[in-house]
């Protein structure tokens, strides 16, 4: 459509303010939008780095009760707790997972305690516990899965007794969800929510995130149990198969190599659905941002709109803070 060599219609008259750029966005960001991850040790008045995750720490509980502070004074309503166990204490039965006064349970109890309104999920997975750094139990070099299950089971229960208000099972054993289900309600904890990590792929993005637990898999590699790179049909039917055994969000993981998989599991069920923006996407933009050859800011909310954008609804991620803080200024 033109009159003369001129276009009628055109896209920049929308683009031309500031103020009419917000009215016509058609996604946005807010703190409440996000899950912190929040890595827990034991001790007391510590924190380190970890070298893989620049800004990003593992807390003694004392001092993590600091930081979920400034998480909610930042608008985060949600946090998902991950424990670092001391290898004395992994064990090929996860053990230590199951103990009422372990430090994910006592974590949980006190984060609760101290922000109630704090919105408090857990990781379930036998890796940080196993001596063979593996999400379930290990037999003959197999990872089982129906005695996994079973475990697993266990440990919802024992995090639900703890606090939690919502368990991540993020192991990929069949049937998880149906079975956890079923333990929390015969302990009579219905309205414990279960976000499932559906979609989890065997990724070499979460190179970082087996450093700050110090949880990599001591043989071979979890293929059998994580998802093929290559698959976006078998996604869907994770997520529907999850949804129908009662997962009230389920979630896609990593995040920026798989954004068509978030649309695709959007498009196919009727439950909210997160995605998880793994440890080495955080530690690709930290490091190109050291070099400063991106800009942090910048890169990291594009990053962010971006997954809305594919079809998330909920983002778990090591940028919660930054972003918010960030999102509240603007
Ligand atoms: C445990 C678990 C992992 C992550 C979340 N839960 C590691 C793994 O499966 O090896 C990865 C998170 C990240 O990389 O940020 N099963």
């Amino acid at each position: 459509m033109a009159h003369g060599q001129f276009p009628y219609i055109r896209g920049r008259r929308l683009r031309t303010t500031k103020a009419l750029r917000a009215m016509v966005a058609e996604h946005n960001l807010k703190p409440a939008d996000f899950i912190a991850p929040v890595f827990v040790m034991e001790g007391k008045n510590e924190k380190v780095e970890i070298p893989s995750m620049p800004d990003y720490y593992r807390y003694t509980l004392d001092l993590l009760l600091d930081e979920v502070d400034e998480l909610q004074q930042a608008g985060i309503q949600s946090v998902l707790v991950f424990a670092k166990v001391p290898d004395e204490k992994k064990d090929n039965k996860g053990t230590e997972a199951l103990n009422p006064e372990g430090l994910m349970q006592r974590a949980v109890g006190s984060i609760k305690e101290q922000f109630p309104e704090m919105l408090v999920m857990t990781d379930i997975a036998m890796d940080p516990y196993s001596s063979y750094g593996h999400d379930g139990i290990v037999e003959d070099g197999e990872i089982l899965n129906d005695a996994s299950v079973e475990v697993l089971s266990k440990v919802a229960v024992s995090h639900a007794e703890a606090g939690a208000d919502m368990v991540a099972p993020s192991d990929m054993m069949d049937g998880r969800i149906g079975a956890m289900r079923e333990a929390l309600d015969e302990a009579e904890f219905t309205h414990t929510g279960i976000m499932a990590y559906s979609a989890k792929y065997a990724s070499s993005y979460y190179g970082p995130f087996r450093d700050a637990l110090d949880s990599a898999p001591g043989f071979g590699d979890k293929k059998t149990y994580q998802m093929d790179p290559a698959n976006v049909q078998e996604a869907i039917k994770e997520a529907k198969l999850d949804e129908q055994e009662g997962a009230d969000i389920v979630m896609v993981k990593p995040g920026l190599p798989y954004m068509d998989v978030i649309r695709a599991v959007k498009e196919n069920v009727s439950v909210p659905v997160s995605v998880y923006n793994v440890s080495g996407e955080y530690a690709m933009l930290k490091a190109a941002a050291e070099k400063g050859w991106l800009d942090e800011e910048e890169v990291m909310l594009e990053t962010l709109i971006g997954f809305k954008r594919a079809g998330a609804d909920l983002i778990a991620t090591y940028f919660a803070k930054q972003a918010s803080k960030l999102l509240n200024r603007k």
